[in-house]
């Protein structure tokens, strides 16, 4: 995902907020630092704040550039850090950006606190823009995002989970953050509420159509250009799309009964041949594109620019993506 309008019209502001997050970790604590710092400097797409920079050129250019801006979207990449650190103790992932994750290497004691001491801050940043509104979208996403994980636990292991409750629990584990992303330069504008909408339901397809993806690379992706495990949710027990899909697809009992057994006995290989046999994947990534493709023909409102451009590669690189 490098070497694209996206990622160029947001390069200089990123190393910005690189520097803006990395001023954060300042605790006398030396293994707190370490464990944040760990994750922090490992790499990462940043994805999360360069879409919140294109939306704010969408808006007005002159917000890309602004230093109180700056760090509500650090704020954002601060939040997903965090939300990393807890995801891999309750994973049990052992790896992250190509190299050994936090609860790897510190334990989970130290990933668990590291990921609080992270959320308090994202707050500390939130603060720059002197608006209330903007504290309340960062809370409303911590209290989501903690609904997502705990209704994900809640669906471990039902095999017949209803694409609607997935979604449900995609939006609010990941979409949710695409879509404070998206709306941050728009609240700073103090644009309409007819627009703000548009924005969020523009940043909740990215969002949906990033996890679709994520769901899809557990299956198809390697180790090694992931950079995470990968099988992590079949060993989990995590009922994703490409899974519900598949289900969908077959239309005779002794095919579900099988593929049902399959899933219960993380029996990989005859899971990839159900899934390659309905072009499950060919479905998942059908209805991101879809989702995407709708949402943003409805930001037809706002001008063209090169950041509209921008976000019309977006909508192809996040299904592309193989990272
Ligand atoms: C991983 O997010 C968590 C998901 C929501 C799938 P990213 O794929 O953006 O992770 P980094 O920040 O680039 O490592
Ligand atoms: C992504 O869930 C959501 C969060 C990180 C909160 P995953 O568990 O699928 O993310 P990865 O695959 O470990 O990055
Ligand atoms: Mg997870
Ligand atoms: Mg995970
Ligand atoms: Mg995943």
């Amino acid at each position: 995902m490098t070497n694209n309008l996206f990622n160029k019209l947001s390069d200089n502001q990123i190393s910005n907020i690189n520097k803006i997050i990395l001023d954060q970790i300042n605790t006398p604590v030396e293994m707190l630092n370490n464990a944040c710092a760990h994750l922090i400097t490992s790499g990462g797409k940043r994805i999360r704040p360069r879409f919140a920079i294109i939306m704010a050129g969408l808006l007005d250019k002159t917000l890309v550039n602004d230093e109180a801006f700056a760090r509500t979207a650090a704020a954002i990449e601060l939040l997903h850090t965090a939300t990393l650190l807890h995801d891999d103790v309750i994973d049990e992932s052992q790896l992250r950006r190509g190299k050994p994750s936090t609860n790897n290497l510190f334990g989970n004691y130290v990933a668990v606190l590291g990921g609080d001491y992270l959320f308090a801050k994202v707050y500390t940043l939130a603060l720059y823009n002197n608006k209330n509104i903007l504290l309340n979208e960062f809370s409303r996403a911590v209290t989501t995002l903690v609904e997502g994980e705990i209704s994900q636990m809640d669906n471990i292991a039902d095999i017949n989970l209803s694409e609607k409750e997935y979604f449900k629990v995609i939006y609010a584990k990941t979409s949710i953050l695409f879509e404070v992303a998206a709306k941050l330069p728009g609240y700073i504008l103090d644009i309409d509420d007819d627009k703000i909408n548009l924005l969020a339901e523009y940043g909740i397809a990215i969002g949906n159509a990033f996890q679709i993806v994520d769901d899809v690379l557990d299956y198809t992706a390697t180790e090694q250009t992931l950079g995470k495990d990968i099988g992590n949710d079949l060993e989990e027990n995590k009922i994703t799309l490409p899974l519900i899909y598949c289900l969908q697809s077959l239309d005779n009992e002794k095919d579900i009964t099988e593929f049902k057994q399959a899933i219960k006995d993380k029996n990989i290989k005859l899971i990839n041949d159900f899934i390659k046999k309905t072009n499950s994947i060919e479905k998942c990534l059908t209805k991101a594109k879809s989702m995407i493709g709708e949402a943003f023909q409805k930001l037809n409102i706002f001008n063209d620019n090169e950041y509209k451009d921008a976000l019309l590669e977006l909508n192809n690189l996040i299904i592309n993506r193989d990272y």
